[in-house]
């Protein structure tokens, strides 16, 4: 098997819960959409590009992000950039992928709300038509920006809220505690959405950070959130509770200096729902099976561990129960197939 793991985690049916597409934009798209939309890039080779990607913690990549995102700007290139990402993920064995997407680093430079999600939800319908892969959205709200702004998003999101699932809170978590945003989230879940944040790898407080989501905002899902590990207590209440994390080894180790493989392997030998995701592909240059593959690598996991990964992708996600029996009768089926 060890030659064929490659082979074996690429096709093993899996979820992708945690990815913005904003952190899809591979630098050949951003040089097409650059173009389409008479953008003057600064670099002008897809090395030049890469060149930039040298980040040494959260706040220094969130740097290089968002200024990248001034090629998105009709619904086409918001289409364009999901459904690659779509299409890539579907050559990982991904079968079912729940999106991050910024709305506010689009409306913030004067992109319209509709043009962002209208471009997104035809990408979605058009990849499930073509791969039979299937995609919801999350919107998450901008930590480092106000709660009122954050409301304001929110409510500008309700006439599309049979096109968006749940809300997150992303970008830079320094003084951003998940408690700023206490009512914007406890509107969220009145209005029907489920539940998610960012618990950022090694911050300031991330323990305090990662109680207050679970404590007083109540969330379906943590991203990240692996320093949970350090508290006996939230392990064990996010072990009774189901409470799911979405962990991404390979972005750790650009934001970090680790993967924190360890950490990612003990919290699911625990017994939590620990789930693995690629953050922002393009940037780290690893898709879905990329992290898997690294992860196992790193922790030096076997068959067992990554089927077990692959089974909590789709139980940490927020499906109907019958089409989750059906995929891990179809993670069953391919490991018997295989084996
Ligand atoms: N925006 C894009 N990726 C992010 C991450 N990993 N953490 C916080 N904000 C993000
Ligand atoms: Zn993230």
């Amino acid at each position: 098997m060890t030659g064929d793991l490659a082979a074996f985690v690429r096709g093993l049916p899996k979820a992708e819960l945690h990815l913005h597409l904003e952190g899809t934009l591979e630098p050949e798209l951003k040089f097409m959409l650059a173009q389409r939309n008479g953008v003057e890039l600064a670099e002008k080779t897809v090395a030049e590009v890469k060149a930039t990607y040298r980040f040494h913690d959260l706040t220094s990549f969130l740097r290089v992000y968002y200024p990248a995102m001034r090629v998105l700007q009709q619904p086409r290139d918001f289409h364009d950039l999901a459904f690659d990402y779509l299409t890539r993920a579907h050559a990982d064995g991904v079968r079912h992928v729940e999106m991050f997407f910024d709305p506010q680093a689009h409306t913030g430079r004067g992109v319209p709300f509709h043009t962002v999600i209208s471009g997104y939800r035809s990408a979605i319908v058009a990849a499930r038509r073509e791969f039979g892969i299937s995609a919801e959205l999350i919107l998450c709200f901008l930590r480092d920006h106000s709660a009122e702004y954050a409301m304001a998003t929110l409510l500008e999101a309700l006439p599309y809220k049979d096109w968006i699932i749940g809300v997150g809170l992303d970008s830079d978590e320094r003084g951003n505690p998940p408690s700023k945003f206490a009512d914007v989230f406890a509107r969220a879940r009145q209005e029907g959405f489920l539940l998610t944040m960012h618990c950022d790898i090694d911050q300031t407080d991330s323990i305090e950070h990662i109680r207050q989501a679970i404590e007083d905002i109540g969330v379906d899902r943590i991203d990240h959130g692996t320093n949970i590990i350090e508290d006996d207590r939230l392990v064990e209440l996010a072990k009774s509770s189901g409470l799911a994390l979405t962990c991404c080894p390979v972005s750790n180790s650009f934001v970090t200096n680790r993967m924190k493989a360890d950490e990612i392997t003990a919290l699911l030998d625990r017994g939590l729902v620990v789930t693995v995701n690629s953050d922002d592909p393009s940037y780290f240059d690893a898709y879905a099976a990329d992290n898997y593959l690294a992860l196992a690598r790193q922790a030096d996991l076997g068959v067992e561990h990554l089927v077990r990964l692959a089974e909590n992708s789709f139980r940490a996600s927020w499906i109907p129960a019958a089409k989750l029996e059906r995929y891990l009768h179809d993670i069953r089926e391919y490991v018997a197939a295989y084996s």
